[in-house]
């Protein structure tokens, strides 16, 4: 089968190359990648940002979606045919995290998506909602179920405010599934169209933070007392902001560190205590999480947005990602 491997660090260095097809062990199913999609956290891994010490060859990719083609002895959950996408965490089922269920994240720990073939224990594919194709279900096990945790986060009431940061992947599900939960959400962008599109999918309010760079003021002003939540994808750089933007015992989800370690920022500490402000940390979810996920998904018909590409364009594709350009989810149609 054909794969991209992380052979060496650097987009260029992604390398097209071949691999023995994979057989089902036990309690295993062998799934034919339709679709995957990019994360962020892809690209860094990718430049040796995310793990230094990344063992390598390594293939990328933790997000995507294929047909069960063979299973192994044993295997009750599945049979051929059937339509799966890969769980992030693969041992991470069900209850709170422990050390032991977030060690072996696809495309980190072990081998990811980015293949023609891909073997996973049973336990580690959900079915995908009927309604998607694998273009859009290959959008799922990362940033929509980190999203679908981060709304989760605080106990939103109808009508509550939530403040969005960008337009990637994480933001755009943010956005849809805080929409679902009756919320008002405002949403902060470096750029006009995409605030545009934004306004499309729901989005209330939105502020182009290259034009206006106080927008924890602008937040304030449109919220009087603050967002009841905050769906903080910059880290760093955007932290203190968030703070000042937050509601009197708000919660801010930690989900991203876009921004890096070294932006500068001081993190305004009495606004914490002052504030009572929750912040409560997220990392992806569990499968059972991708489970309730999808089902409020099929009730709703929900559908995810972004952009195909094929395969071959793994390095462009990534490229996209870096600088950006990008709204919702950037996929790529294995064939
Ligand atoms: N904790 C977890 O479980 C988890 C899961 C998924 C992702 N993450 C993290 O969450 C972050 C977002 O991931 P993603 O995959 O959604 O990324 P993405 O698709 O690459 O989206 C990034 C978007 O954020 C916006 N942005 C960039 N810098 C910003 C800034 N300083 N302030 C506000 N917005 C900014 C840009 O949108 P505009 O052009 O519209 O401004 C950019 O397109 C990453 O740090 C990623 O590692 C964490």
């Amino acid at each position: 089968m054909h794969v991209w491997q992380i052979s060496s660090f650097g987009v260029d260095s992604l390398e097209f190359t071949e691999r023995p097809d994979p057989e089902p062990g036990p309690g295993q199913v062998v799934v034919r990648v339709h679709a995957i999609s990019w994360n962020f956290r892809d690209l860094m891994m990718v430049k040796g940002l995310y793990n230094p010490k990344l063992r390598l060859p390594r293939i990328p990719c933790s997000d995507g979606a294929g047909e069960v083609v063979a299973v192994g002895p044993g295997v009750t959950l599945w049979r051929r045919g059937d339509r799966v996408a890969g769980i992030f965490m693969q041992n991470w089922l069900d209850g709170p995290p422990t050390p032991e269920k977030v060690r072996g994240a696809l495309g980190g720990d072990i081998d990811g998506m980015l293949a023609e073939y891909v073997v996973l224990n049973e336990t580690g594919v959900v079915a995908v909602p009927d309604h998607m194709s694998y273009q859009e279900a290959a959008t799922l096990p990362c940033a929509a179920v980190t999203a679908w945790n981060a709304l989760a986060a605080a106990d939103l009431k109808p009508g509550a405010t939530v403040l969005i940061q960008g337009t990637g992947g994480v933001s755009v599900f943010a956005l849809q599934f805080a929409r679902l939960r009756g919320a008002k959400v405002l949403g902060i962008s470096g750029s006009h169209d995409k605030l545009h599109r934004a306004y499309e999918l729901g989005l209330d309010a939105g502020l182009n933070y290259n034009e206006v760079p106080e927008w924890d003021r602008w937040v304030m002003d449109q919220t009087g007392e603050g967002a009841d939540l905050i769906i903080e994808v910059g880290g760093v750089g955007t932290l203190p902001r968030s703070l000042r933007s937050l509601r009197m015992g708000g919660t801010i989800a930690q989900v991203g560190v876009l921004t890096g370690a070294n932006s500068g920022e001081q993190i305004p500490m009495p606004a914490i205590l002052h504030k009572q402000a929750r912040i409560r940390g997220i990392y992806v979810g569990s499968r059972q999480d991708f489970l309730d996920m999808n089902r409020a998904i099929t009730l709703t018909q929900l559908r995810p947005v972004g952009e195909d590409f094929p395969w071959s364009q793994a390095r462009q594709v990534l490229s996209r990602l870096e600088e950006a350009s990008h709204f919702g989810k950037l996929v790529m149609t294995v064939a």
